[in-house]
């Protein structure tokens, strides 16, 4: 896999809430995506988490005092700070955010955070009448004009036994944010719809026809296009994956609530990827009650379901440009290219079914691009997060055809 955060020097400061224990793996999440990270723990920090479990997992020593006697250690908060590509600082207490809102300077993290001029984020995480509190919101709106990027506190139970919000976000959607705030913005003001997973058509209360599809690549591209920019709505069949951050997500079962759902975003976006793997056919009668099992053999009778990017490609807006999605298990380029001109698409993406490392449920893919002008690239087996950025790059160059 491409790291995403490779080459990348973030600064993860750790202050004294109850919180800490999640930077832990916030800082795996940044490891184990290639980035480089150093680690400044107040003190108050130290009294929730030990600094060897970060100095273990980092690599590197953590920062703790402003005057130790080493001398690479002298200038270490204009170094770390001038060195970075980010300063992450989860979960952030009032008090520091009270110190960097008025400019102190009193221990590492604070005195960094005034030399850095990497972009910051601050994921405030405290008691919700501490946060709630006038000060703090001051603060927070202060810190916020002065151009930190503020990581808003989820609600619900916290751990000091009362309800609201405060509580850090999971360590993935803070590391979400991280790839977010490091992205470049080529996509801003760009609006795109994506569609992903599969369609689930009943047949009884009990039964639907359906397909493997897990929505992966769809959730990768909503999210790697959020990232870059742009307003992102996604339109997903039943599929076990969060709604990306940031991201309009619109959840629907059938292929007829897909289509009805894209018929009514579509005419918006500037950008439809249609990644969905949805049912070409339903069962002609749904049941109102459990079909029983008797005697002899059945036979289930099926009618067509909308073809939803034949109609997108009819209904096609000047200056918008159609990406479609083809799984195959057979004659994937014949079909690939019938399926580019017959549903006015600017480029299709060839999925190839059937072999190790690609298809529906698989956490790579191996794809081939159909552009609508001829050309044609074969791309090698990559992980769908790297895809959706490879796919990004290319809808980016594509001017919009007919
Ligand atoms: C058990 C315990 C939990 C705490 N949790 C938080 C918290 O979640 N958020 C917060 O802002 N302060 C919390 N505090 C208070 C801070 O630790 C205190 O304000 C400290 O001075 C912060 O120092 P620092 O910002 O230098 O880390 C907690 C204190 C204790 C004893």
């Amino acid at each position: 896999m491409n790291d995403p955060l490779a080459a990348k020097t973030i600064v993860l400061g750790v202050t004294g809430g109850i919180a800490a224990y999640k930077s832990v793996e916030l800082l795996r999440l940044m490891r184990g995506a290639g980035a480089r990270v150093r680690v400044v723990m107040t003190r108050s920090a130290t009294r929730f988490v030990g600094p060897t479990t970060f100095e273990a997992l980092s690599g590197e020593p953590v920062w703790l005092d402003m005057f130790e006697s080493r001398p690479e250690a002298a200038m270490r908060h204009i170094d770390w700070a001038q060195q970075s590509d980010a300063v992450v600082v989860a979960p952030a207490t009032a008090n520091i955010l009270g110190k960097l809102a008025g400019g102190i300077a009193d221990d590492p993290l604070s005195t960094l955070l005034l030399a850095a001029t990497c972009p910051v984020m601050l994921c405030p995480a405290m008691n919700t009448h501490m946060f709630c509190h006038p000060s703090v919101a001051r603060n927070l709106a202060r810190l916020e004009a002065d151009g930190h990027c503020i990581l808003a506190p989820d609600s619900g139970d916290l751990a000091c036994g009362t309800v609201g919000a405060g509580r850090l976000p999971d360590p993935a959607v803070i590391f979400d944010r991280v790839l977010a705030l490091l992205a470049a913005k080529d996509y801003r003001g760009r609006r795109i719809l994506v569609t992903a997973g599969p369609t689930r058509e009943p047949l009884d209360p009990v039964r639907f026809l359906s397909n493997p599809s897990s929505g992966r690549m769809g959730f990768a591209v909503a999210r790697a296009a959020e990232h870059r920019g742009a307003a992102v709505t996604l339109v997903s069949g039943p599929s076990d994956l969060s709604d990306p951050v940031n991201v309009a997500t619109v959840r629907v079962t059938t292929a007829a609530e897909m289509a009805e759902a894209v018929w009514r975003l579509a005419a918006a976006a500037d950008i439809v990827v249609k990644t969905a793997a949805v049912s070409d056919y339903r069962p002609a009668v749904v049941a109102p009650q459990k079909i029983k099992k008797g005697a002899a053999d059945a036979t289930l009778a099926l009618v067509r379901n909308p073809d939803i990017l034949k109609e997108l490609g009819r209904r096609k807006n000047p200056g918008q440009i159609l990406v479609g999605f083809a799984a195959e298990t057979e004659n994937v380029d014949q079909y690939a290219a019938v399926k580019l001109k017959e549903k006015h698409l600017d480029l299709i993406v060839a999925n190839r079914i059937g072999i190790p490392g690609a298809g529906f449920e698989a956490e790579t893919n191996i794809v081939s691009l159909f552009y609508r002008d001829g050309r044609r690239e074969d791309l090698e087996s990559m992980p769908k997060g790297d895809l959706a950025h490879l796919l990004l790059d290319r809808i980016g160059g594509l001017s919009p055809g007919a």
